[in-house]
This record gives structure tokens, sequence and C-alpha cells, in this order.
């Protein structure tokens, strides 16, 4: 029996499909590599010594996703595919809301024709909108988002949600993560975001360490925080990843139907933080200029992790100084992300 990886050539996907591999799991991946590599299935082989069997296809392809569920024997499912960015989901709203939410059904209606009950999906911090405090809880009010891409998060989790509590033996872990940074320890695979300018802070350090761009922009320095800077929960990939593998563990033993749990460290850092740790590690100053706040901005976003520790018995054993290792560690060795340059 196989675990079924959607978008498990992306980034979170190969991390958890080399933690899958690592404990003996078979993984077959689905990915059409609008935002990812091909590359990557040579790195997950390099660190695992196993290569997982990849369809290059689409979620949207009816027949493809047929193709898979009758060609392998498939016990569970995490679902990664998807588009991820909230900006351009603001710009391509159709294209967001359709990529998300129909892919999911797709997989929902293959499920229910070959009997496959587990999936775990990946849902986000952005349902929180922005909370009135922190740190976010599960029971916490979600909905109030603030752009296309939140919403098809908000609404696939009601679609799981609806979907278990109509059929037996379906049972579904939404899994909300926090600021994803870090990447794997061996610098094999990481973030390749494939943008020149990137909007996520991590990969903006990183460029600018490497001198590809000038220098960065601090949004806003007047937040209630220790620096006054945004405070946002950072955690690792890796840590993430075996999240996953905590969420299947809990699907594959106890009769839950739906349940959702944040994923994060439950510590917040803010900017000028992550900037100092990324500085002791690179040995390097990072120049940067304070601007305006960036419009849409939570300020800030930290998890209540009691609930995955207690319940998933998983906790993030990575610090955010570990992530900055990690991350500039995938980026000295790969400065262009997977391409050579
Ligand atoms: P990613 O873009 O690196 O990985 C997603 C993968 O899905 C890519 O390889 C892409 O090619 C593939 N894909 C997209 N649409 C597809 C489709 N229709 N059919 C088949 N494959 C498709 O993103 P990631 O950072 O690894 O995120 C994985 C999931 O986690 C996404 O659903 C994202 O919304 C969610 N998430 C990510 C973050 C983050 O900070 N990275 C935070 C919260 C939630
Ligand atoms: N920041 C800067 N300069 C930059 C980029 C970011 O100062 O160039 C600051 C932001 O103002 C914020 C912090 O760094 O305080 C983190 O910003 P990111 O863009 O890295 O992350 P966000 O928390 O804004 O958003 C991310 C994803 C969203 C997702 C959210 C919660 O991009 O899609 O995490 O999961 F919804």
């Amino acid at each position: 029996m196989s675990v079924l990886v959607t978008g498990g050539t992306g980034f979170i996907g190969s991390h958890t499909v080399v933690e899958l591999l690592n404990v003996g799991e078979d993984v077959v991946i689905v990915d059409n590599l609008c935002n990812s590599r091909i590359e990557v299935l040579e790195r997950i082989t390099a660190i695992t010594g196993k290569t997982p069997k990849f369809y290059k296809g689409d979620l949207l392809d009816v027949e493809l996703v047929e193709r898979v569920f009758s060609e392998n024997k498939i016990d569970s499912i995490i679902h990664f595919a998807g588009l991820k960015s909230g900006a351009e989901s603001i710009l391509e709203p159709g294209k967001y809301l359709n990529t998300n939410i129909i892919s999911t059904f797709n997989l929902l209606n293959a499920m229910e024709k070959h009997n496959v009950y587990k999936l775990v999906f990946s849902s986000s911090a952005t349902v929180y909108g922005t909370p009135e405090e922190v740190p976010d809880y599960e029971i916490d009010l979600v909905g109030k988002v603030c752009s296309p891409y939140g919403l098809s998060k908000y609404l696939i989790e009601l679609l799981l949600k609806d979907f278990a509590s109509q059929r037996k033996d379906f049972k579904f872990i939404a899994l909300r993560y926090f600021n994803l940074v870090g990447a794997h320890p061996s610098g094999l695979i990481g973030e390749d975001d494939g943008q020149s300018i990137p909007n996520n802070l991590v990969p903006y350090i990183t460029k600018v360490l490497l001198g590809q761009l000038p220098y960065l922009k601090v949004y806003g320095n007047s937040y209630d925080t220790v620096d006054g800077t945004g405070l946002r929960d950072y955690i690792h990939v890796v840590d993430l990843a075996k999240g996953h593998l905590a969420a299947l563990n809990y699907l594959n033993n106890t009769d839950v139907k739906f349940d959702v749990f944040n994923l994060g460290t439950g510590k917040g850092t803010t900017v000028l933080q992550l900037v100092a740790a990324f500085e002791k590690v690179s040995g390097k100053k990072i120049p940067y200029q304070i601007t305006d706040i960036r419009p849409g901005d939570v300020p800030l976003s930290f998890a209540s992790v009691e609930k995955a520790n207690k319940i998933l018995g998983w906790k993030a054993e990575y610090t955010y100084e570990d992530c900055a290792r990690d991350s500039w560690n995938w980026q000295v060795k790969n400065p262009y992300g997977y391409s050579k340059e």
C-alpha cells in the first residue's frame, strides 16, 4: 500500500516524501510541475536511496487522477498540490479557487470510487485572517480571510468536514501551517520560489545575502513587538514534514472523522531577530531599510501548539536560528534553486 502525495515535488511535499521514505513507506507522487522541478526526484533519491513513483499530471485532469488510483494501491493521501500565493490570488481569483477546490473535489471523487478513506490536507494560518489576539487557537473564528487563496483553504476545510460527516469511513485532517522556512540539512532540497523578487521574508533575505538584491525592505517598525517589526511563527520544513507523519499515524489509529491542527513552534520571532540570525550564520551584514507597513499584513501571528503536542504527539524541534542555518546552507549550495543559473 502506498501514500499518495499530491504536489510531492514542491517545497513541503519533497521534504515530506523524504520523511515517508525514511520510515519505509511506499510513495506515489502526482505533480504537474507548475511550481517545481523534476530534478527534485534525483535529490530525493540522493537523500533516501529510494525513488518514489512519479506521475507528471494535473489534478484537474479527471482521467489522470483515475489512472493514478487504478494503477496503485493507495492507502492514504497527503494533499499538498495547489496554488499558494495570496498576492497572486488577488489578481487571479478564479484560477486559485478553481485549481485548489476542483483538484480537491477530483481527489474526493476518486477516493470514494476506489475506497481510499484517509487524507491529510495542507491548510494555512491564513484562515485565521487578522486575529484579534494571539496565539491562534484551533477553536478561534476562521474564515475572515484576506485573499481568494485564503478563501480556498477555508472552503476546502469546510468541504472535507462536510464530506466526512456525510459518509462512513472517511477521515480527514487539515493542518494549518504557520510560516514555512528552513530546508533539508543536506542542502539538497529546499524552497525554489523561482521568482526574481520574492514576496516572502526568507527568500528575500537570502537573495540580499547572495548579492542578487541590494537591500531588504523591513515593512514597518511600530508594531507592538520587542523591536517594533512584524512577528511570525517560523517553522522548519523538516519539523512540518514530520507533522504530516504524525497526522497520518493519528488517522490510522483513531476513529476521528475530521479535525484541524496548527503546525507551528508556538513562538514568535520578529523580522529583525530573523535578520540577526541570518547575519550570524552567513557571517555577513544584511543591509536593510525600514519602510511603511505592507498593506494587508497581519501585525502578529503565532500558533497555539498545545493541541498538536497533546493529540498528535508532535512538537517542532528546530529553532529559528536552525531555520536560518539550513535556509542559508540550501541557498549557498543552490544559488539559483534547482536550475543551474
Ligand atoms: P509548492 O508550490 O512548492 O508545492 C505545491 C506543488 O503542487 C508544486 O510542486 C506544484 O507544481 C504542484 N501543483 C500545483 N497545482 C497542481 C495541480 N493542479 N495538479 C498537480 N500539481 C499541482 O508549495 P509548498 O510551499 O510546498 O506548499 C504546499 C501546500 O501547502 C500548498 O497547498 C500551500 O497552499 C500550502 N501552504 C504552504 C505554505 C508555505 O508557506 N509554503 C503555508 C501554508 C500553506
Ligand atoms: N517582511 C519584510 N520584508 C519583506 C518581506 C516580508 O519586512 O521583504 C515581513 C512582513 O511584513 C512580515 C514578515 O516579514 O512581518 C513575514 O512576511 P512573509 O511575507 O514572509 O510571510 P507572511 O506572514 O506575510 O505570509 C505567509 C504567506 C501567506 C500565508 C501566511 C500565513 O506568504 O500566504 O504566511 O501562513 F497566508
